[in-house]
């Protein structure tokens, strides 16, 4: 902590001195989450964040597709990626036209995106997602199947809470695709009372040994409002260092992947972002307003 003391002191600082805002993924260090964060959450709760955000910056403690999401729902404000570089493994998965391919495969099937992609790959699709609606977002559309790209095991998962037929893309997170049904297992049967939660983007056998699975928001809640004695959170390291301040008396379990995306975005550079106002995200004008209504289709969405 006294290594990070000072760069925690000018964020704060140059932070009011910009008017801007640090919207911070649940998987950023806890550095981040705890001392220079304004908002924390949720891919669905930080993309709703920033369409309400009363300032001039945005800097995003998370990876590019989510500061493009920023940028595509507060297209007047600055936003501010600290490491252009990290990027996301379902992100560079699949390109726009990969999705008009898909189309003209499937002539008339709507196509749902995971908000984990990019703005070319959202400016062709219908509506966007998250782990935190994929099931209510595929049902709004109405229809008997949807393509669902890019991520299969999200995919899966939905396939096995909706009628409604999913046709998906072969992509794949790989923090969570890692993960393995026998390894919780093993954590099970060394201590039957353990819980095990899970991020749907782990594959189905890590979801069937799961007493529960959402996303990275509705995992904490799960925790905050169960208690449990000791759980397996089954996704990124930072979440359970995060959950763990305010959760005492609950004993995390590992195992647990970092994502090195995340990982990049660190103090010095968020304050490195700040002096010099780098990265800035640009958004081509006629790409970002069809991205902004698969967006908009699902922030509008009533929850
Ligand atoms: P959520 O926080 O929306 O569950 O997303 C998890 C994730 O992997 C983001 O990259
Ligand atoms: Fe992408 Fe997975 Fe990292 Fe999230 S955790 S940014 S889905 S690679």
């Amino acid at each position: 902590w006294p290594f990070f003391a000072p760069y925690v002191k000018a964020i704060n600082e140059l932070k009011k001195e910009r008017n801007a805002v640090i919207l911070a993924h649940n998987y950023q260090t806890p550095e981040i989450y705890n001392c220079v964060a304004d908002v924390v959450g949720d891919s669905l709760q930080l993309a709703r964040l920033a369409a309400k955000a009363e300032a001039d910056v945005i800097v995003q403690g998370g990876v590019h597709f989510m500061a493009e999401t920023s940028k595509l729902l507060s297209p007047e404000k600055t936003v501010l990626i600290p490491d252009a570089a990290a990027g996301c493994s379902l992100a560079e998965s699949i390109t726009g036209a990969d999705v008009r391919l898909l189309r003209e495969r499937y002539p008339g099937v709507p196509v749902v995106a995971y908000v984990n992609t990019s703005a070319e790959v959202k400016a062709e699709v219908d509506i966007c997602c998250t782990s935190s609606n994929a099931v209510q977002v595929v049902e709004s559309l109405g229809v008997d199947r949807v393509l669902f790209v890019p991520d299969q095991y999200l995919a899966k998962y939905v396939a096995s809470q909706t009628k409604v037929e999913i046709i998906a893309w072969k992509g794949a997170c790989e923090v969570h695709e890692r993960f393995t049904g026998a390894e919780l297992r093993a954590y099970r049967d060394a201590d039957p009372s353990v819980s095990i939660i899970a991020h749907p983007e782990c594959p189905p056998d890590v979801i069937a040994e799961a007493d529960f699975a959402g996303s990275t928001a509705h995992m904490i809640d799960w925790v905050k409002t169960h208690r449990p004695r000791r759980v397996v959170m089954v996704t990124e390291c930072s979440m359970a260092d995060n959950v763990a301040t305010e959760t005492p008396g609950v004993e995390f379990v590992r195992p647990c992947n970092l994502c090195p995306h995340m990982k990049r975005i660190t103090l010095p550079k968020i304050l490195d972002s700040l002096i010099h106002m780098r990265e800035e995200v640009v958004i081509e004008p006629e790409l970002a307003a069809r991205a902004r209504r698969s967006v908009e289709r699902m922030v509008n969405l009533k929850s």
